[in-house]
């Protein structure tokens, strides 16, 4: 019986990894971004900064065109492991490692459900890191799980994940494509393209106007996902035993006001563009957060852990704010188990 749940398990993801990693060598993701403006500020609310990974091991699980991967390589790590299963995405990774010039970073074509001991070795990266994918793979935890095992004790794994307060409205949209475009993901693209113009306006601004193509097939093609809580990573890190380090957003109100006093939001806020009201209630943050920066002078190097309460307070405001925050962060340090 135990054998017939798993055989029909294993081809449940066979066939979501099929389409996800199918349309992402088609459509790779992302077309362009402009990472370094995002990096400082997301990086210090995680409890991590830029120059932590200078002399560090790095891996991306799920790097897609290979942008984050390549920030880490040129920003001083001293090994990069970008991680990925599709050939199209993988294929623009290597040709702007190629054009970097950079010597410090291999893409390798792999399942990081299924990640290779042999290949990948327990507890060898300081920083393992997956942004936008887990979601994808039909066994989020699993992929989850392989972060952490590569991960050193006392080292840092970063996971984001779409969310499902801040997703909810936007996957009704999607939803609406599912229906009209059936499994034709080129025609549920261009069904959202065609019936949601604002959003893909919002989005497309956000990323300088150079993703238009990726953003609907990423948002509306999407071929399998599923949204998360932040109490529900909370309760992996406890699994493999992660101690909280923080959020992007932040899960706690007072750390809105310690993340908009920051230098880092500067550059960090030219990717609210698109997205007016957010635009605004920043504007506003960065104002008044002068003066909360008047009684917390340190730099904050690990959040408290929030309370479900918080989380739960957050999220709800996620939710009205919609597209903005889709995914969120987290990150946590690997505690030694003897401690
Ligand atoms: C939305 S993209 C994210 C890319 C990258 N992390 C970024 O945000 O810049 C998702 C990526 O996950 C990859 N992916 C999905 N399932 C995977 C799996 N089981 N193993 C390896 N890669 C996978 C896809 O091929 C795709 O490139």
């Amino acid at each position: 019986m135990n054998d017939q749940i798993d055989v029909k398990e294993q081809e449940r993801i066979k066939k979501i990894q099929k389409t996800v990693v199918g349309m992402y060598s088609k459509k790779p993701w992302p077309a362009s971004r402009e990472t370094n403006e995002e990096m400082g500020w997301r990086l210090h609310m995680l409890g991590v900064r830029k120059e932590d990974f200078v002399g560090k091991r790095v891996i991306e699980l799920g790097c897609g065109t290979g942008e984050y991967a390549l920030w880490y390589a040129a920003n001083g790590a001293k090994e990069v492991v970008g991680v990925d299963l599709s050939d199209g995405s993988l294929e623009i990774a290597n040709r702007k490692k190629k054009e970097s010039k950079l010597e410090n970073i291999t893409f390798i074509k792999h399942d990081i459900l299924k990640l290779d001991k042999e290949v990948f070795k327990d507890e060898y990266f300081d920083y393992a890191y997956s942004v936008g994918v887990l979601h994808h793979t039909g066994d989020p935890e699993k992929g989850f799980k392989n972060l952490c095992r590569v991960t050193k004790t006392g080292g840092v794994v970063i996971v984001s994940l779409y969310n499902a307060y801040s997703r909810f409205v936007l996957r009704i949209k999607q939803n609406i494509c599912k229906i009209l475009g059936g499994d034709d993901i080129d025609k549920r693209a261009r069904i959202g393209r065609k019936l949601f113009p604002f959003f893909m306006y919002s989005m497309n601004k956000r990323y300088h106007e150079s993703n238009y193509e990726a953003i609907s097939y990423d948002v509306f093609g999407f071929p399998h996902e599923s949204v998360h809580t932040a109490e529900e990573v909370l309760k992996w890190f406890d699994k493999n035993e992660l101690e909280y380090t923080g959020a992007f957003g932040p899960l706690r109100l007072r750390d809105y006001f310690y993340a908009y006093s920051l230098p880092e939001y500067h550059a960090f806020k030219k990717t609210f563009s698109g997205f007016p009201i957010v635009q605004f209630i920043s504007y506003m943050m960065n104002k008044v957060s002068g003066a909360y920066r008047y009684f917390v002078k340190d730099e904050i190097r690990k959040f408290p852990r929030p309370s479900w309460f918080s989380t739960l307070m957050i999220q709800l405001i996620w939710f009205i704010i919609g597209n903005r925050i889709n995914c969120f962060t987290m990150a946590a340090i690997k505690k030694d188990k003897v401690t």
